[in-house]
């Protein structure tokens, strides 16, 4: 089979890693790809916000299959435009993309289909704000929404802070999205969706601050780990049944149906599971945990999902342990990332590239925010743990930065549910 993967991050390198393993693939190409997928794949240079530029590459190089990536292509209709030319795609199309593409859209779906998510409201006025915000906080919780990569969010105690972020959002034109404050530890769980069949992926955690202890601004994530060992046995079984399988059923009765992977990033509140978001792709970087543990050939259920035969796919198997990725991320990311400079010590298996691009004198630099996912597999998540961050020692990258206490208090036993 020829797979062609759409993007150029760290998990678009960890999905081209896995697909290469598998030896139902024949051809392997990613689009645009990095330094790292270009050692395992052909690359192509394209425009991923064009959804006829991907179905055009698609062709040409006939593809079986389609993977995308991103966000940003799914909500401009990449999968419509791919399917529309006969050829199979993992990936939702726009309409069903939009439980990310539009928070509000999503949160009239979980209304809807009766999941706990927090109480919202939408501004789109600034006369309007202060009210709103006496409505809500301590602690607020405000956001962009539309897609913001990550980085369109503010949770803070400050009143001063967080309106300013609201008005920063407003005077660009994007309604302002305020939320109740969710307490409790933070999971991300992957589920493969065929439309009606769910079929979860291992839970992972992410860390969304730059800095450790969780401080400074969210950013697209600086780390992970999988599974979740202080997960309460059940968790995923009851995300499913009371949180993504009615959301699924409810796109699907909408006229909207989901085919691709559901992610959703959840609060584990006393009064249980609640949804913070809804994303329409694979997490970056929970992926490149999540995948490191993979046993299953990854092509057969990715194509199980986009053929609509996920229920009579077997279900997916995973190594015992544990995985740990470390986000190494250029200096200034997540506000301006200096690029440019040269990196080395990153061939160890287990790095996987992000921003990264190959120059002409064969050295690899650095080319956007999140530049490497450095992967560490073990029997333990301590073991996995010491892995990854021995490898993040071999790198070498001029003003780089990285979390140091990734997986670190789930190792000593203080993550709890709540
Ligand atoms: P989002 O872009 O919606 O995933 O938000 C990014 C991050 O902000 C989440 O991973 C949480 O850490 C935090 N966050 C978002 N919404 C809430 C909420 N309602 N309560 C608490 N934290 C939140
Ligand atoms: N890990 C957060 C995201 O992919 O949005």
């Amino acid at each position: 089979m020829r797979v062609l993967v759409i993007g150029s991050g760290a998990r678009e390198h960890a999905l081209v890693l896995a697909l290469s393993h598998d030896p139902a693939v024949t051809a392997l190409a990613c689009a645009p790809g990095n330094a790292g997928t270009a050692a395992l794949a052909e690359s192509y240079g394209v425009d991923v916000t064009e959804p006829s530029a991907l179905a055009d590459l698609a062709v040409e190089w006939r593809a079986d299959l389609v993977v995308v990536g991103p966000e940003m292509p799914l909500v401009a209709g990449a999968a419509d435009a791919v399917r529309e030319v006969g050829i199979a795609c993992f990936g939702p199309s726009a309409e069903a993309s939009r439980i990310e593409g539009s928070k509000a859209f999503a949160k009239d779906v979980m209304a809807a289909a009766g999941v706990p998510t927090a109480h919202a409201e939408i501004v789109d006025n600034p006369a309007k704000l202060d009210a709103a915000l006496r409505r809500f906080g301590p602690t607020w919780v405000v956001k962009d929404d539309g897609l913001a990569a990550g980085k369109g969010v503010a949770v803070t105690d400050d009143l001063a802070a967080a309106r300013a972020h609201a008005m920063t959002l407003l005077e660009d034109g994007h309604p302002v999205l305020l939320e109740t404050f969710l307490d409790g530890s933070e999971a991300s769980l992957f589920c493969l969706v065929d439309n009606t069949t769910v079929v979860p992926l291992l839970p992972a955690q992410d860390f969304k601050r730059v800095g450790d202890g969780d401080a400074g601004p969210n950013t697209g994530g600086m780390g992970a780990y999988a599974p979740l060992p202080w997960a309460p046995a059940g968790l995923v079984d009851e995300v499913v049944a009371k949180i993504v399988q009615p959301v699924v059923n409810e796109l699907a009765a909408r006229g909207r149906p989901f085919s691709g992977l559901l992610y959703a990033g959840l609060a584990l509140t006393s009064s249980g599971p609640q949804v913070i978001e809804f994303n329409c792709r694979f997490g970056d970087p929970e992926t490149q945990a999540v995948l490191a543990l993979l046993r299953t050939p990854l092509t057969g259920l990715l194509l199980a999902t986009a053929t609509g035969t996920l229920a009579a796919h077997p279900a997916p198997e995973w190594s015992d342990g544990a995985a740990v990725t470390v986000v190494i991320a250029a200096e200034g990311y997540p506000g301006f990332a200096r690029s440019g400079d040269v990196i080395t010590g990153s061939e160890s298996d287990g790095i996987l590239h992000a921003g990264t691009r190959r120059r002409e004198d064969g050295a690899i630099v650095s080319s956007g925010g999140r530049v490497l996912s450095v992967v560490g597999s073990g029997d333990t998540l301590p073991a996995a743990r010491e892995e990854a961050y021995r490898k993040v020692a071999l790198v070498h990258l001029a003003g780089s930065h990285h979390r140091t206490d990734i997986a670190l208090r789930a190792t000593k036993g203080e993550v709890t549910p709540l």
